[in-house]
């Protein structure tokens, strides 16, 4: 699977008044081009050596530059808990002598004293302004609250002196970022973090007519306890839903496409599909719709009523068939006999690289229960076989085999 640390992240970038801004710009554009959502905060001296409009484009967001805008009063708060990463490029030795001692006269600084994620300082001045004992000393400061210093850099600088104190490189900062939040990710266990993972559940309804349709029992709980597996390990979910009686909580990371009939799950499925690192396929999706759905609710005429019924599109092998190397495929086989033999042959055809057999007997159906015996069987041959134990724990184990297939 593709493992991109800052795909989908939220990364604040502080840009302060140095001649050094212009490398901001290429910075932004870099953590776009990685898949990071971008919001720039300026001082307002750094608007006097890039324009916002530079950043607000290439970030398509506004950009800040004061706690007060046209728009009214900007939330520091809300900004500083929703981003992932603050990172300051170019720190002026103004801004953090500022920051070092609490004084919060820029938004950029309101930010900062609201920001629960780490916080990253590229600096940039003249070498005597570097190696000042005072700055020197904020920097420490800095530091000391937990914030990282990326590493000046030495050469010409702007004054004409040589020495200490050019900005990092963008790429430098990039690195320097996604090795941060690799970091943070692994302690976290969040070990599918910038993953994509598309998830089918629930059943699906195929219309007779306005009032009645077609469908089967399925809750969606299985569906929703995958989704709340992948997120605790912070994958990003796209869970196209059927009409199940199992909701999700909300969660940031989670994208919920509420579909009624197989076509429309399939049409969800296959335009969300190029940009995935791997899909689950849960729904129990009716394989037969009624030919004609009636307009107008059908009325009891007749004793008898034939229906004619035709194949619903095969979601799961429709992915298979266009699914890339980087991209892994897990399926679901509910069977009453014979399941290994039938689910071996639902992975083949569908090129699954797992497919989860789930043996319904009369004593234990997976329908509605909260409660499912499975065996994992894997494309490479190997076999997993579990006691009957809760969703939440069969999904635990699913995502763990996910991360194998790796
Ligand atoms: N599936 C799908 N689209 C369909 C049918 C099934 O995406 N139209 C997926 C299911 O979500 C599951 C897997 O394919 O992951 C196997 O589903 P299942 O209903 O067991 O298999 P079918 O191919 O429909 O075979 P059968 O009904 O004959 O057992």
């Amino acid at each position: 699977m593709a493992t991109s640390t800052l795909n989908g992240r939220r990364i604040i970038v502080g840009v302060s008044g140095s001649i050094a801004a212009y490398k901001a710009v290429l910075l932004v554009r870099l953590l776009v081009k990685a898949g990071a959502e971008v919001r720039v905060i300026m001082t307002p001296s750094a608007t006097e050596f890039v324009s916002t409009l530079t950043f607000s484009t290439l970030s398509k967001q506004e950009v800040l530059t004061s706690v007060i805008s046209e728009e009214g009063w900007n939330n520091h708060v809300e900004l500083g808990l929703w981003a992932d990463a603050y990172v300051f490029a170019p720190a002026t030795a103004n801004t953090l002598a500022k920051l070092a001692n609490g004084i919060c006269d820029t938004v950029l600084a309101a930010v900062y004293l609201s920001a629960r994620c780490p916080v990253m300082f590229a600096p940039a001045m003249d070498v005597d302004m570097w190696l000042h004992p005072s700055t020197q000393a904020n920097i420490q400061r800095l530091e000391g609250y937990g914030n990282d210093i990326i590493p000046v850099g030495e050469g010409e600088l702007a004054s004409g002196l040589s020495g200490a104190g050019r900005l990092a490189e963008p790429e430098t900062i990039v690195e320097a970022i996604t090795t941060k939040l690799a970091a943070i990710d692994a302690e976290d266990g969040k070990i599918l973090a910038g993953e994509r993972v598309l998830l089918t559940a629930g059943p699906t309804h195929e219309p007779l007519d306005p009032v009645r349709f077609i469908g089967n029992h399925s809750s969606g709980k299985m569906g929703v306890a995958l989704a709340a597996a992948l997120l605790q390990k912070g994958a990003h979910v796209e869970l196209v839903l059927g009409p199940a009686s199992a909701k999700p909580a909300e969660h940031s990371n989670l994208t919920v496409t509420h579909v009624r009939t197989a076509w429309e799950m399939h049409d969800a499925c296959v335009a969300l599909w190029p940009s995935m690192d791997a899909g689950i396929m849960t729904a129990a999706v009716a394989d037969y719709r009624p030919e004609t759905a009636a307009d107008k609710k059908i009325k009891k005429d007749g004793d008898a009523l034939s229906l004619t019924l035709v194949k619903n599109p095969d979601i799961a092998a429709t992915l298979g068939k266009v699914k890339k190397s980087n991209q892994r495929l897990i399926g679901f086989a509910l069977e009453t006999n014979d399941g290994k033999m039938y689910a071996l042959g639902k992975m083949k055809r569908k090129n699954f690289d797992a497919i989860v057999l789930n043996l319904h007997t009369p004593e234990a159906t997976a329908f509605g229960g909260d409660t499912n015996q499975v065996t994992i069987l894997k494309a490479d041959g190997e076999e997993l076989a579990f006691e009957r134990m809760s969703k939440v724990k069969v999904a635990q184990e699913v995502v763990g085999v996910l991360i194998g297939l790796r």
